[in-house]
């Protein structure tokens, strides 16, 4: 039989699972990327959902910046604050005195956009001594486990996905008022067509997703709970434990993440970037 995995002459790959996640090496992203390296980090990154580079030194945030804006434009944050002078840097920082730590459940990052973001970048530069892991889960395989009747039947439904439970006051204690602010809302379909694999996807999240449109109330809360249910899958999974300054780049596209709060009252912190996306959307 053939040999159809992926090969990399420029970097080292190992698949962390059959279905999701996989470790770079070979490539100090504190100094860039070459343009062929990022031609397979790129088919590296289609091939797993989530890849994790790793034994990195902190990136610069101009680097940071540069290396997200080689998969496209950046996206800004509606509600974070973000790093003095680096508009699209947003800072990850959870201590003892925060109420609330990023990412605490499972979510696709501002799914509640018109366009959410393509991809997101992080790069963790302080760790607590142990805890702090994130888990990511793949919606393909999601999607792709349930039974052909359902697949099709989420195929006719689109979803609301809202942000003012999640956003409003969150970012009190790091100074932003937000008492004039509106914040976004947008409908996607239940199952999205990745733009650049063409294979299909899961597209509900608990963190935004607040109806499904073309059900009763009762029917659509049945219906999510289902979905959350499901998509926390084991099989679906990768965890990731985290070295300092590793960087984890994953596809809002196909992937949902979870950031364990375990550590408190220790710290945790970091940068991340996020990329553009465009409007998603369910191929005929
Ligand atoms: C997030 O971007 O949702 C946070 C991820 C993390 O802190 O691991």
């Amino acid at each position: 039989m053939a040999d159809t995995a992926p090969s990399y002459s420029n970097i080292d790959v190992r698949k962390l699972t059959p279905s999701i996640g996989a470790e770079i090496r070979g490539v100090d992203l504190a100094k860039g990327l070459s343009d062929t390296e990022f031609a397979e980090v790129k088919r590296a990154f289609l091939d797993n959902q989530v890849v994790f580079f790793k034994e990195q030194s902190p990136i610069a945030p101009d680097v940071q910046v540069g290396l997200g804006e080689m998969f496209g434009p950046l996206h800004f944050h509606p509600a974070a604050p973000h790093l003095e002078g680096y508009p699209p840097i947003f800072v990850i920082h959870a201590h003892k005195d925060s109420k609330v730590a990023n990412g605490e459940g499972w979510h696709t990052d501002v799914s509640c956009d018109e366009t959410p973001p393509m991809a997101t970048m992080l790069q963790l530069h302080k760790l607590p001594s142990t805890g702090g892991d994130t888990m990511f889960a793949s919606m393909y395989e999601a999607y792709e486990a349930l039974s052909p009747a359902m697949q099709q039947f989420l195929q006719t439904l689109t979803a609301s996905h809202e942000s003012e439970h999640v956003y409003r006051g969150r970012y009190s204690d790091r100074g932003v008022d937000d008492k004039d602010k509106v914040y976004p809302s947008a409908v996607h379909p239940v199952v999205r067509t990745h733009p650049e694999t063409g294979r299909k996807a899961l597209y509900v999240n608990r963190g935004f997703t607040t109806k499904i449109n073309e059900l009763s109330k009762k029917e659509s809360e049945v219906l999510l709970k289902y979905l959350f249910g499901h998509m926390q899958e084991p099989f679906f999974q990768v965890r990731f434990k985290w070295s300092v300054n590793d960087v984890a780049l994953w596809d809002n596209r196909c992937v949902q993440h979870r950031a364990l709060w375990d550590y408190w009252p220790e710290e945790r912190k970091g940068h991340r970037v996020t990329i553009k996306g465009d409007r998603p959307f369910l191929a005929a």
